[in-house]
């Protein structure tokens, strides 16, 4: 009895962990462990052995639990020692420094107009910028000899000699989303589509991808004059100015007729844009009246439904309105650039906080 109580008080004493501990429990007190079968024993004994027996055993067995107790309860104040040694935080340290990111303004932009648009009844829809070229010209009434197709610099994919699934580009323009949404939602439709659209165009004011946001309303009764006016209040409040005069220039798009360029009037002076005043146009946008053989792509009767488009350059408009120069800073990805010009993440524009602000 004293060998089986030095063995485990002592294994006890240096248990490293509570499943060693365990373990001695299991061997000592456990159902078939030393100390318990030793106890069994006991119905053998003779009465006279039993009665000193007995007593020790019973001893024995408390004495292995409540080293038992102390070794588990002294193994987990350690365990919380050692993690309040190592978790800890000092809390007179400074902060962590603010977010770096910044909302790039083609998104700001692209926000706001959605905004002011939305404002409008317009809701958002969208299109692949990989576009067969199908809606990206001929559903626009641009057949294939047309000029529009090289003036506009298209990229065309890569097809393998013998390929004969139909040319696909890299849209040139949102107008194919015109053709989809028409196709998918039919008339009367009221939508914008922001995007990206691509030219192979490199300069100070052209970029090979670029973003625009194009607009479609048809209805039975849309004329001219809703556009001018939806064109002067969206201009009203992306330029946040109360007074704005556009001048619209005849012009040809094949998918309007009649088309026409829209300038916005401006001044200037000192290398500082001021909308709605000075002798200055600058031209922002074009548009015009759908043409019927695009609502009939669209799988819309230009019998009983028309409508008008436009399409707005969202770069052009973010140079405008927060002055910035050139047009390959924006693409360049310089962090200073970026800072500067970037927005706040919480500046959701809205037109009853400000669009900007
Ligand atoms: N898609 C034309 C362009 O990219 C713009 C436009 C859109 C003109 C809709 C008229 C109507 O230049």
């Amino acid at each position: 009895m004293d060998d089986l109580r030095a063995k485990y008080l002592g294994a006890i004493a240096g248990a490293r962990d509570e499943a060693a501990l365990e373990e001695l429990r299991v061997a000592a007190v456990g159902k078939k462990g030393e100390v318990s079968l030793a106890m069994r024993e006991l119905g053998r004994m003779t009465p006279e052995e039993r009665q000193t027996a007995g007593p020790k055993l019973n001893a024995l067995k408390d004495e292995i639990n409540s080293a038992l107790a102390a070794k588990k309860a002294a193994l987990g104040d350690a365990a919380l020692d050692e993690r309040l040694r190592t978790e800890w935080l000092d809390v007179t340290l400074p902060g962590r420094s603010r977010p770096q990111g910044s909302v790039h303004p083609v998104s700001q932009v692209t926000d706001e107009v959605t905004t002011i648009f939305a404002d409008m009844g317009f809701a958002v829809a969208e299109g692949p910028q990989i576009e067969s070229d199908w809606y990206n010209f001929d559903a626009l009434n641009i057949p294939a000899e047309h000029p529009t197709r090289t003036e506009m610099d298209t990229f065309y994919m890569h097809r393998d000699p013998g390929d004969n699934r139909p040319p696909h580009v890299l849209r040139t323009h949102t107008s194919p989303v015109q053709i989809r949404a028409m196709q998918a939602q039919g008339a009367p439709i009221r939508v914008i589509a922001p995007g990206r659209v691509y030219r192979a165009d490199y300069d100070q004011t052209h970029t090979p991808m670029f973003h625009q946001i194009e607009g479609l309303a048809i209805d039975r009764d849309i004329s001219m004059a809703n556009l001018k006016w939806c064109l002067e209040e969206f201009c009203r409040a992306f330029f946040e100015v109360d007074k704005v005069e556009l001048r619209f220039r005849a012009s040809h798009f094949p998918f309007t007729e009649p088309s026409a360029e829209v300038d916005l009037r401006c001044s200037w002076e000192g290398g500082q844009l001021k909308v709605g005043e000075g002798d200055d146009w600058m031209e922002i946008l074009g548009s015009g009246m759908v043409h019927p053989s695009v609502l009939r792509a669209g799988e819309i009767d230009p019998e009983i439904w028309q409508g008008f488009a436009f399409g707005i350059g969202i770069d052009r408009l973010a140079m405008l309105k927060y002055g910035m120069p050139d047009l390959r800073a924006f693409f360049d990805s310089d962090l200073r650039w970026l800072r500067h010009y970037g927005f706040s993440a919480l500046d959701v524009p809205s037109l009853r906080g400000g669009l900007s602000r």
